[in-house]
């Protein structure tokens, strides 16, 4: 999966200069893409849109939903998805990356309008698949891969294709239950 992931900023810099864009892998590949058809498949493997400075970047393949998120904080940043009303019934995936470097995520799940709670908390389970993430220059990105339908009562089945309500926020504490600095959400076709 993470040969997957493509390192947009020094692809687009190379393709300045460059009929060929090199991508970069994160397991350490490296290939020349002809310019013309990079937004192709940037655009094959991550769908992306951004809402007030929270930048969601997803794709789906048959079992698991990829994202990374991003957001201008040192705090945590979360994005729900299929919430009924504000943050209630949303399948949240929460996290921040600590002083130390390391990533905390959870799976929470809207307990209502105004507040979530981890899936374990509740009865069910964290099934976020693998994850990482990064804090630069002042912006938080994760990566977690979480199943299409997990058979959680506490997540949602998601569908490739279907639109969905989503919400994102950030705040700016290494924590769960801080507030947030921003919250809004938009909706997506997975
Ligand atoms: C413990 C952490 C959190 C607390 C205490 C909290 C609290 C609240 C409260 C009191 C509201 C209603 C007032 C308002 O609109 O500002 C609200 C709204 C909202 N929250 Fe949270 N929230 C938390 C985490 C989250 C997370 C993790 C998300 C997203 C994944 C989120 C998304 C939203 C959204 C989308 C709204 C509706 C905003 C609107 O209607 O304009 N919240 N939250």
């Amino acid at each position: 999966m993470k040969k997957y992931m493509i390192f947009m900023l020094i692809g687009l810099m190379a393709a300045l200069y460059a009929t060929d864009m090199v991508v970069n892998y994160a397991n350490g590949d490296m290939v020349s893409i002809p310019v013309d058809q990079v937004e192709q498949i940037t655009f094959e493997q991550y769908e992306m849109v951004t809402v007030e400075g929270i930048e969601l970047q997803w794709r789906t393949d048959d079992e698991f939903l990829y994202v990374n998120v991003s957001a201008p904080t040192t705090g945590w940043v979360a994005v729900g998805f299929d919430p009924t009303n504000q943050m209630a019934d949303a399948n949240i995936i929460i996290g921040y990356v600590n002083d130390g470097g390391e990533v905390i995520i959870r799976d929470d799940f809207g307990t209502s309008g105004t507040s979530h709670a981890s899936d374990e908390s509740l009865g069910g389970m964290d099934d976020i698949a693998d994850h990482y993430g990064m804090e630069e220059n002042g912006t938080t990105m994760l990566h977690f891969r979480i199943p299409l339908n997990s058979g959680d009562m506490y997540d949602k089945v998601l569908v490739p294709g279907n639109n969905y309500n989503i919400i994102l926020a950030y705040g700016s504490a290494d924590n769960f239950t801080g507030f947030h600095t921003m919250a809004t959400g938009t909706n997506i076709d997975l």
